[in-house]
């Protein structure tokens, strides 16, 4: 990747985490349901989604005050943070190992883990409404973060990939669950950042064609990675999607033919992009990263 745009990867995903250490702060006398749940914050995610807030933002306002934005790059990281203790319950994907670290059940129990998604979860949309933002765009983005985590996005996603296990898919079918259970969380960052810099109909248009692209690439490269890299690299167990018979674009497709469509889309996240300038260039990094990354 250029440098700069990890130099800008570096710089937002040290700022989202000093808003996360505000908003979420370590206490003196610990309960184990706020252990579990820094637990599972702070240790050592990518952070794409806040990042994603913070390039739109920026292509939108390049002087945006940055402040504004905190509190929802934090808001999609407790989200997201949420829907993978979620995600990595017996009952669901039943795995050990997260971001490097034994999952949250493991380290802590069961039911801890459960209610440790719930505080999450709940906490993101709090944190919606603690910026100095007016009532109506919080609103906005409480809508937007609903839409893209719940049953209209990744709830129902996590249905279908649930429904789904040592059953056949075909095409279509994989990625409508890819663009809910992923794809749509990532929109919601995108708008989320947009719409707190100001957007206007057009621009939030175009930044969603290419949020929905970068979306389904960043899904079927997780799909990629879990064949193609290691467990120390991903920091979580790879072969897992292969071991308990679901459905991926690699399963579906073969390898070669899921890289060609991470590429394609690829291309139509940029194309996406035409009618911004140089201040959508994080945006444009982001979209390479998300095909090439390699955890
Ligand atoms: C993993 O998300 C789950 C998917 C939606 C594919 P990330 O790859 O963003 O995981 P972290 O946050 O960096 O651990
Ligand atoms: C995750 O999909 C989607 C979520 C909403 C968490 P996966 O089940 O493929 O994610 P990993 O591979 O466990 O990170
Ligand atoms: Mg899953
Ligand atoms: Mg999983
Ligand atoms: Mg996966």
């Amino acid at each position: 990747m250029p440098p700069e745009f990890t130099q800008f990867a570096n710089q937002y995903r040290t700022r989202v985490d000093a808003a996360l250490e505000y908003y979420l702060p370590s206490s003196d006398e610990p309960t184990q349901l706020r252990s579990a749940m820094r637990y599972s914050l702070f240790n050592g995610g990518k952070r794409v989604r806040p990042i994603l807030a913070y390039a739109a933002a920026l292509a939108i306002d390049p002087d945006i005050n940055l402040t504004l934005v905190d509190p929802i790059a934090a808001a999609l990281e407790c989200l997201h943070s949420y829907s993978l203790v979620h995600d990595d319950l017996p009952a669901m994907d039943d795995d050990d190992l997260r971001r490097g670290k034994p999952t949250c059940h493991i380290a802590f129990s069961e039911a801890t883990a459960i209610l440790a998604g719930d505080g999450l979860q709940t906490l993101a949309f709090d944190l919606l409404t603690q910026s100095d933002l007016s009532s109506e765009i919080q609103i906005q983005l409480i809508r937007q973060l609903t839409l893209g985590s719940g049953i209209q996005g990744m709830v129902l996603g996590q249905a279908i990939d649930l429904a789904a296990v040592d059953h056949q898919l075909d095409l279509a079918q994989l990625e409508t669950m890819h663009r809910y259970k992923t794809g749509a969380l990532i929109r919601a960052s995108v708008a989320m950042g947009a719409i707190c810099a100001g957007a206007d109909e057009k621009q939030l248009a175009a930044l969603d064609d290419y949020a929905a692209a970068i979306g389904l690439a960043f899904q079927v490269q997780d799909d990629i990675l879990d064949v193609t890299s290691d467990t120390a690299t991903l920091g979580k167990q790879q072969g897992a999607d292969i071991a308990r018979n679901k459905p991926t674009y690699v399963s579906l497709l073969g390898l070669g033919a899921a890289k060609a469509k991470a590429d394609e889309l690829h291309r139509q996240a940029l194309g996406a992009l035409s009618g911004f300038d140089a201040s959508a260039a994080p945006l444009r990094q982001l979209a390479s990263y998300i095909v090439q990354r390699s955890n």
